[in-house]
């Protein structure tokens, strides 16, 4: 047995403890209550619309064997999906299921089987920092016109730009998770911008992070944790946290451009002996 086959039985119950703790595991029927800085998973699209059948044919549903829909994710290449570490971290790999295919959660077009996933190295040290996964499933997704890989960001993230979230998280707070894909679009911020708008009391904020804002009253819940961020046909970002809906703050997503050569070294086997690895962006060097 592999280390991560023995590290995933103790996680089981971390999971429980990390979440009591730290919220770092989203579950939507049972929200989490909010911690001392106000940051919380983000499991939610409010204000947004139906997405059509196609529309953003990247998405995936991350569901458990016995779990329904519990985050968003994005299938990248034929054999694997991108989602937030903090949707995977606990779990054994072969409990879990990509729903592919659909608009509709429950009525997925197929299902896949990862074998493996990997999370980021440093995922949570410090709070909230390096929230990224790579699932990897047992067989080759088949692509058509509802399911599609979605490229990687080429370019950092820029201010104000016009960027399309999409999610099954809940439509209000505290509501009923929506049974058809929400789409909403949103504006970027770029992390230094970003910080500039939280209060000061927000240190989870760091360089991986992009953001997105709304005006207060608006819904600052837009996610679905893990779920994508699409900007010029590019995938930019994956749903991190946020603060509670609506107050007018930023919510935070993973920055697709700062984490693509963590993305690259994993896809190509070398990360095959451990289920993490540093960030090997130039500018933390
Ligand atoms: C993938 O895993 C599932 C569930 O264990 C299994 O039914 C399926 O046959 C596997 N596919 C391949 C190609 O191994």
């Amino acid at each position: 047995m592999q280390l991560w086959h023995l590290i995933s039985y103790i996680h089981l119950y971390a999971v429980a403890v990390v979440t009591a703790k730290r919220l770092v595991h989203t579950k939507l029927q049972n929200e989490p209550a909010f911690q001392s800085d106000h940051i919380q998973p983000e499991a939610r699209v409010v204000g947004g619309t139906d997405a059509d059948p196609g529309f953003a044919s990247y998405q995936i549903s991350l569901q458990g064997m016995y779990s329904p829909h519990m985050c968003g994710g994005v299938i990248i290449d034929k054999q694997w999906v991108l989602t937030a570490a903090h949707c995977v971290y606990g779990y054994n790999p072969p409990y879990l299921r990509i729903m592919t295919g659909t608009v509709v959660w429950q009525n997925p077009r197929a299902t896949y089987y990862p074998d493996e996933f990997y999370t980021h190295c440093n995922y949570n040290n410090p709070d909230y920092a390096n929230d990224i996964a790579l699932v990897h499933l047992n067989d080759s997704i088949i692509f058509d016109q509802y399911t599609q890989p979605i490229p990687l960001a080429s370019k950092p993230v820029r201010d104000d730009a016009e960027a399309i979230l999409t999610g099954w998280g809940d439509v209000a707070y505290g509501g009923p998770s929506a049974e058809v894909l929400q789409k909403i679009t949103l504006r970027t911020l770029s992390y230094k911008s970003c910080g500039e708008k939280f209060d000061s009391d927000v240190e989870a904020l760091d360089v991986g992070h992009i953001c997105t804002f709304t005006k207060e009253g608006e819904g600052s819940c837009h996610g679905d944790s893990g779920g994508p961020l699409i900007s010029d046909g590019e995938l930019i970002g994956l749903v991190n946290w946020g603060r509670p809906c609506a107050l007018g703050f930023p919510d935070a997503y993973a920055s697709i451009y700062f984490y693509r050569d963590w993305i690259r070294r994993v896809m190509s086997g070398k990360c095959k002996t451990c289920h993490c690895e540093e960030s090997n962006y130039p500018f933390l060097r």
